[in-house]
């Protein structure tokens, strides 16, 4: 249906959110009418934050933009998609070394429901390098983590660290 606008699913484990992802988030609200951030079960993952943080972490930081809400979901992902009226996945890449296990993803998801488009988008060249698990272990150690993720994130994770100590 031309000029229908478009719903796209911005799927993630999203265990500490960083500066990457927020780089696709904006670029991925200025490309669909509508951008669901969702946080998702990744079951080859044990989170350092519950649901409901990565949640608040994600409404807390990205608020300034209308057309982006926030959301979790257990089940597919694809289920999500069609139950949110979504046609578009979005994900980001990094380097080839992402590629495979997206790829896998994305024709595992086109088969499961083939109206629902991956999109693709390269993470910018200053954050190529960075991934939720390094920023949890820098974060760990007492390394300085507030070039890589908000200020805001970056104290919930020095409280949560805190606790556990
Ligand atoms: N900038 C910075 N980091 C980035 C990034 C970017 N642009 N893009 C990805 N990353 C990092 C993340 O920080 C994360 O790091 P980590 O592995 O250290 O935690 C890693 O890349 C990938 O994380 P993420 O994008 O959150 O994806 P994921 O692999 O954890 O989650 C799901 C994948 C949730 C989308 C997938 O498991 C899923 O769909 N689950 C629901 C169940 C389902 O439908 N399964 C069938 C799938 S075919």
């Amino acid at each position: 249906m031309e000029g229908a606008a478009v719903t796209a699913l911005y799927p993630g484990t999203f265990d500490i959110l960083t500066h990457g992802h927020l780089d696709i988030i904006r670029r991925a609200a200025t490309l669909f009418d509508r951008l669901i951030v969702c946080v998702a079960q990744n079951e080859a993952k044990q989170p350092l934050f519950s649901p409901d943080e990565r949640v608040q972490m994600l409404r807390d930081t990205v608020s300034e933009l209308p057309n982006v809400e926030i959301m979790a979901f257990e089940g597919l992902t694809t289920a999500f998609a069609q139950s949110v009226g979504a046609s578009v996945i979005v994900r980001g890449l990094r380097a080839v070394s992402d590629f495979e296990y997206e790829l896998m993803m994305a024709l595992m998801n086109r088969q499961l429901a083939p109206g629902i488009e991956t999109v693709f988008l390269t993470a910018s060249s200053d954050q190529i390098f960075l991934s939720s698990t390094l920023v949890r272990e820098v974060g760990r150690l007492g390394g300085d983590i507030e070039s890589f993720v908000p200020r805001p994130v970056a104290e919930v994770l020095r409280r949560k660290l805190a606790a556990q100590a």
